[in-house]
């Protein structure tokens, strides 16, 4: 069913042509590729740019997706932070791969990382959590993230007693950081960078790592 003001879904298509990525154009490693696409997403004002959809797999087989937010990226891997004890977190601890896709709308790019994960060194979470907002340190507190609870009246009451637990002086010790939240860095083995292009042509790199070095391969769309 469609017509002019609600498009059919097989009609919604977009023919990609602000961009191109040539080998020519290719850092010779994927940290310095993904930086320099992160400073362009970031020059170009897309909206949370560091949005990422993280994938892990359940002990059960099934993969699992949530976004979450890119909090560092460094010459090791990028970073996130999350509840330890979640499905992801619980996913993670069991099976120490995942992936992260950031899609650039605007730019009409796709970036894939994949590799192992590694829990960061709890100095490196508490500092980052003590960086935080209040309330979303409070939040940190209250959430039993991904379990079932009974209303929404539950979540406020819990936010209250840790309000109560830790009021807000102002001060950034005020709220420590719980055991079970912290950080995780992804560390890249496969890096696919997506460029989208008419006709759908679009260009493709791959990089991999053998041996401690990297090189880049062009897939096919
Ligand atoms: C834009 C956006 C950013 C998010 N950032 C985070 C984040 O950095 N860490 C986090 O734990 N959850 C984040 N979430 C919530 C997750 O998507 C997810 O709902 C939550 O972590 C529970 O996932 P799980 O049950 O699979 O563990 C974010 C959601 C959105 C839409």
């Amino acid at each position: 069913m469609s017509d002019s003001a609600n498009p059919s879904l097989e009609e919604l298509r977009w023919d990609y042509h602000v961009n191109t990525l040539r080998r020519e154009d290719l850092a010779p490693d994927p940290l310095n590729q993904f930086k320099k696409w992160f400073e362009e997403a970031l020059a170009a004002e897309i909206r949370e740019p560091n949005a990422m959809t993280l994938s892990t797999i359940g002990l059960d087989g099934y993969p699992t997706s949530r976004t979450v937010l890119m909090k560092d990226y460094t010459d090791d891997g990028v970073t996130f932070f999350t509840n330890y004890e979640s499905r992801k977190g619980r996913e993670l601890e069991a099976n120490p791969v995942a992936s992260v896709l950031f899609f650039w709308k605007d730019l009409e790019r796709q970036t894939l990382i994949r590799g192992k994960v590694e829990r960061l060194a709890a100095e490196e979470s508490t500092r980052y959590f003590l960086s935080r907002p209040y309330d979303s340190r409070i939040g940190a507190w209250a959430s039993k993230q991904s379990e079932e609870i009974p209303n929404r009246g539950w979540l406020d009451e819990r936010v209250e007693k840790f309000e109560t637990e830790f009021p807000d002086s102002g001060s950034e010790e005020n709220v420590p950081r719980p055991e079970f939240w912290g950080g995780y860095l992804l560390i890249p083995e496969f890096v696919e960078f997506w460029q989208g292009q008419p006709g759908r042509k679009h260009d493709r790199f791959e990089y991999r790592r053998n041996e401690g070095e990297w090189s880049a391969r062009r897939l096919s769309p």
